[in-house]
């Protein structure tokens, strides 16, 4: 297949996913911000719309701006999260999506492909990680609908399925060798900050060789461990009591049972007891692992063993280790798509999760949150040293 069909299938591909997560939505669930760090679900939408008509049709075709009345309210950098509430109907946000996108592929059949080939594939990871983001929120919203009185449940699409599959190794470790890897990686896919791939040497550590369990994670709750600070460092123990945190978000601790309630398919997040545990802030990742006599992997630590055992589409996976650059770092396709983020402040999550979509999906893909942060589908899994 040419890459000029190949742009296009996966374009359509991805976008039919997105659309698939947002079918059916209310109005008022669509301008809903759930929780202060995220945006509405509409505003995403009008953003990816923007996203590909800044990049694509001004910066690459030359046309001049389109929709221009759309761009301070769905520019990243335009209105503060909580001003993103006052959105345009759902028709007019999905008909400038559908209208960019036309002229997205009618330009398409032209483009000088050598030279943006590796903009058109940040675009479509662009998207996938906004359809994420979406998903997070209907989860959020869905949470609320379960806790509060009465609201109907939400009609959300099946993702994918994350009971862990291999339940009899669960608890088990695998060791991997000492030796030099490739970190990070150059193919045109990878994102600014994945690049440039290079060697990193480690010694022989183990590695859990799944996120850990909600029936793992229960044994630490049960054990005190929110009401004890010796598993927690200063920060994270000040995080959970000013949050009143007493388990991870989802997680239902009337029944014991760490399920979501009836919700269609992310009310499959956490239902048994081998599913990865999920919501859990870095914090609370960290302080398990205390817990076990265990620590959180560095990255490279994790991006080794994924070399040697599938590791994708479960949940994220919080690492020990700051979001900060690679050496020789150049940015692309702005500064505040990474490099605005390398401040000593955000944790690297691995992996993906079951709504992550494939094209963001690899061992070398690096995702990013503050420490408190567990409104995202993130677990962990731990090491030991040997
Ligand atoms: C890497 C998921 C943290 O959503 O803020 C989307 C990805 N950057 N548009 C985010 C991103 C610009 C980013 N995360
Ligand atoms: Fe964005």
């Amino acid at each position: 297949m040419s890459l000029r069909s190949e742009l296009r299938d996966s374009m359509q591909q991805c976008r039919s996913n997105t659309l698939t997560l947002i079918q059916s939505l209310d109005y008022e669930t669509f301008c809903t911000q759930a929780h202060p760090d995220f945006s509405p679900i509409g505003w995403h939408v009008g953003h990816l719309a923007y996203t590909e008509a800044l990049w694509i049709l001004q910066r690459c075709a030359g046309y001049p701006p389109v929709f221009p009345e759309y761009h301070r309210l769905f520019a990243q950098d335009g209105l503060p999260k909580c001003d993103r509430v006052g959105l345009p109907a759902i028709e007019t946000v999905l008909d400038y999506l559908a209208a960019v996108r036309s002229k997205v592929l009618d330009y398409l059949a032209i483009a000088p492909l050598e030279e943006q080939e590796r903009l058109w594939k940040w675009l479509i990871q662009h998207e996938s990680q906004h359809a994420e983001t979406i998903a997070i929120v209907l989860a959020l919203v869905g949470l609320r609908t379960a806790i509060g009185a009465g609201g109907s449940p939400l009609n959300l699409p099946r993702v994918g399925d994350f009971e862990l599959k291999d339940a009899q190794s669960r608890g088990g470790m695998v060791l991997i060798p000492a030796g030099s890897f490739v970190q990070g990686s150059d193919a045109i896919e990878a994102q600014d900050n994945e690049r440039p791939a290079h060697e990193i040497y480690l010694e022989d550590y183990w590695i859990d060789r799944h996120p850990v369990t909600n029936a793992e994670y229960r044994s630490f709750i049960e054990a005190g461990g929110y009401q004890n600070p010796q598993w927690w460092t200063k920060q994270g123990w000040k995080w959970l009591q000013d949050d009143q945190i007493t388990h991870p978000l989802y997680w239902s601790s009337s029944s014991k049972s760490p399920i979501l309630g009836d919700l269609g398919g992310i009310s499959r997040l956490n239902r048994s007891d081998n599913s990865p545990v999920c919501g859990v802030s870095w914090y609370e990742a960290d302080a398990y692992a205390r817990f076990v006599g265990k620590r959180l992997p560095t990255e490279a630590e994790w991006e080794k063993a994924a070399q040697f055992q599938t590791m994708l589409g479960e949940v994220w996976q919080w690492t020990a280790t700051w979001f900060e650059s690679y050496p020789n770092f150049e940015s692309y396709p702005y500064p505040g798509y990474s490099q605005t983020y390398f401040d000593q402040a955000h944790r690297v999550l691995k992996g993906g999760s079951w709504v992550t979509f494939p094209w963001a999906m690899r061992n070398s893909f690096r995702n990013w949150y503050y420490p408190h942060v567990r409104e995202i589908f993130s677990g962990f899994r731990c090491v030991s040293g040997v």
